[in-house]
C-alpha cells in the first residue's frame, strides 16, 4: 500500500498523504488540496466520503456490523455496564473505577436542580408543542442561567459543565413530558441511581408512591447505552460544528437536539411506531406497505430501515430486538405492533429491493416498541434518544475543543448566475 495518493488534474500530478486509523481504516488527507492546486476543492454532498475529524471515541464498521465505544464492544457494554459508566467511558476515555464512578454520580446528583425561572419558560409553551422543540429550547435556555462560557483550557471547568448538563438534562426531559401530560413539575431524589431517577421524575404522581420496576430500569438503561454515541452522525456533526465556533457546550447540544429531531435521524423511532400503527389500522397488510416503500413515485419509506453507514445488520438492532421480546414478555404485554414489525422485517430481508440496497433494520426499528411498553408517549421517543445520546455529544464536543479543531466551514461549488448589472425596479 502506497503511503501517498496521487491525483492528476490537467496534466499536473499532486500527492496527498494517506492516514491510517488504529482499526486500519484509510483516508486521503486532502487538507493541502486547495492551496496546492490553486483553489480546487472536493464535492461530496451529504459527506458520504468525507471524514471531518480524527476521533478516538467510537469505532464502527458498517460493512461488518461492528460498533465499539472506546475499544469496548457494544454487545459487552449493553450486557455488563451501566449507562453512567458508559457515559464516563465515552467522555473521559476509560471505564471509571468504583471511586471515580461514585464521585461522578455524586457530582451529577448535586447539579440536578434547575433555576425556578426555567418553569416560566416551559409555561409559555402550548401543551401541543412537540417535546423535541421544547427540549431544544430549554437546553438553550440553560445558557441564560449559566452565562459564563466554559474555559476549555481548564479540565476542572470542563468537568463542572459536563456534570452540570448531565444533572440538569434529565430534569428538562421529565418536565417536557410532565408539561405535555398536564402534571406538576417535580424533582427526583439524590438517593436514586441515574436511570431510576429519570423514571421517577417522569412517572411519579403527586398523590402516590412511585414503585420502580427493575425490568423497566434495566430496559431503559440498555436503550440509553445503545444510543450513547455513534461517531460523526448528523446530530453529532452538528454539535461539533456548532461548538467549533467556540459556542458553549449547552447551545451546541441544543443544536444537536434539533438535528436529531428529523425523521431521517432520531425522529425515526417516532416515525416507526406511527408507521406500524397505521399498518395495523389499515388491516395489517404489510405487503401493501412494502410495495409503497419500493415505489419510487411514492415518498413513503420503510421507517427504521436503512442506514448511512451500516450496510449489514445494525448491531444495536440485534440487541434491541432480543430485548424487546424479553421486556414485553417480562412485563406480560402482548403488542400486535411487535408482530407487525417482525413480519415487515422478515419480508424486507427476503426482498431483492432491500437486499440489493443492503437495507437492514436500524436501532430504531424496535426501540419504539420498548418505549411504548415502558409507557412513554410516542412523541417523547426522540427525547429519550437525546437523553441517551447526551454523553456522546458531550464527548465529541470535548474532544473537538481539546484537539483545538478549526472552525467547521465547508466550501461549495457555486452554480448560480454569474455577474450581471442591477436593473432598477421600474425597468424590470
Ligand atoms: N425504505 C425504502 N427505500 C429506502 C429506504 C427505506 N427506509 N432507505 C433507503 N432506501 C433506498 C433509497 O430510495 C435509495 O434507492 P435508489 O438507490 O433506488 O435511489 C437507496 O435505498 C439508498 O438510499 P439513500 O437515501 O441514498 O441512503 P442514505 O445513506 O442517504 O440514507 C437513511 C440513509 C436516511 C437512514 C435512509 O435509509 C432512510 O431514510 N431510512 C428511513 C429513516 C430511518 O430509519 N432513519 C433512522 C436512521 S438510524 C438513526 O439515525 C438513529
Amino acid at each position: 500500500m502506497s503511503e501517498k495518493a496521487t491525483l492528476g488534474i490537467n496534466g499536473k500530478t499532486y500527492e496527498f498523504p494517506i492516514v491510517k486509523g488504529t482499526e486500519d481504516e484509510l483516508g486521503i488527507d486532502i487538507s493541502s488540496l486547495r492551496n496546492s492546486t490553486g483553489g480546487i476543492i472536493t464535492l461530496d454532498p451529504g459527506f458520504k466520503n468525507t471524514g471531518s475529524c480524527e476521533s478516538a471515541i467510537t469505532f464502527l464498521d458498517g460493512e461488518k456490523g461492528i460498533l465499539h465505544y472506546r475499544g469496548y464492544s457494544i454487545e459487552e457494554l449493553a450486557e455488563k455496564a451501566e449507562f453512567l459508566e458508559v457515559a464516563y467511558l465515552l467522555i473521559f476515555g476509560e471505564l471509571p473505577n468504583k471511586e471515580q464512578l461514585d464521585k461522578f454520580h455524586d457530582d451529577i446528583k448535586h447539579q440536578s436542580v434547575v433555576d425556578e425561572d426555567v418553569k416560566k419558560i416551559l409555561d409559555a409553551f402550548p401543551k401541543s408543542a412537540h417535546p423535541m422543540g421544547v427540549l431544544s429550547s430549554l437546553t438553550s435556555a440553560l445558557t441564560a442561567f449559566n452565562p459564563s462560557s466554559v474555559d476549555v483550557r481548564s479540565e476542572e471547568a470542563m468537568y463542572k459543565s459536563i456534570v452540570k448538563i448531565l444533572g440538569k438534562f434529565p430534569v428538562l426531559v421529565s418536565w417536557t413530558l410532565r408539561k405535555k401530560m398536564g402534571q406538576p413539575l417535580n424533582y427526583g431524589s439524590t438517593s436514586l441511581g441515574y436511570v431510576e431517577n429519570v423514571l421517577q421524575m417522569m412517572f411519579s404522581q403527586p398523590n402516590e408512591e412511585y414503585v420502580l420496576n427493575p425490568i423497566v430500569v434495566e430496559a431503559l438503561d440498555k436503550l440509553l447505552i445503545l444510543h450513547a454515541d455513534h461517531e460523526q452522525n448528523c446530530s453529532t456533526s452538528t454539535v461539533r460544528i456548532a461548538g467549533s465556533s467556540h459556542a458553549g457546550l449547552f447551545v451546541s447540544l441544543a443544536s444537536g437536539i434539533s438535528a436529531l429531531w428529523g425523521p431521517l435521524h432520531g425522529g425515526a423511532n417516532q416515525a416507526v411506531i406511527e408507521m406500524l400503527e397505521a399498518i395495523q389500522k389499515d388491516g395489517g397488510d404489510t405487503k401493501k406497505y412494502m410495495a409503497k416503500a419500493k415505489d419510487k413515485e411514492d415518498p413513503f419509506r420503510l421507517m427504521g430501515f436503512g442506514h448511512r453507514v451500516y450496510k449489514n445488520f445494525d448491531p444495536r438492532a440485534k440487541i434491541i430486538k432480543k430485548a424487546a421480546d424479553a421486556i414485553l414478555n417480562d412485563l406480560g404485554i402482548e403488542d400486535p405492533i411487535l408482530d407487525i414489525a417482525k413480519g415487515l422485517e422478515k419480508e424486507a430481508l427476503e426482498d431483492s429491493y432491500f437486499v440489493d440496497r443492503k437495507l437492514y433494520p436500524n436501532v430504531d426499528f424496535y426501540s419504539g416498541v420498548i418505549y411504548r411498553a415502558l409507557g412513554i408517549p410516542t412523541d417523547m421517543f426522540t427525547v429519550m434518544f437525546a437523553l441517551g445520546r447526551l454523553p456522546g455529544w458531550i464527548a465529541q464536543w470535548r474532544e473537538m475543543r481539546l484537539n483545538k479543531e478549526p472552525i467547521g466551514r465547508p466550501r461549495q461549488i457555486y452554480i448560480g448566475k454569474t455577474l450581471r448589472p442591477f436593473i432598477p425596479v421600474e425597468e424590470r
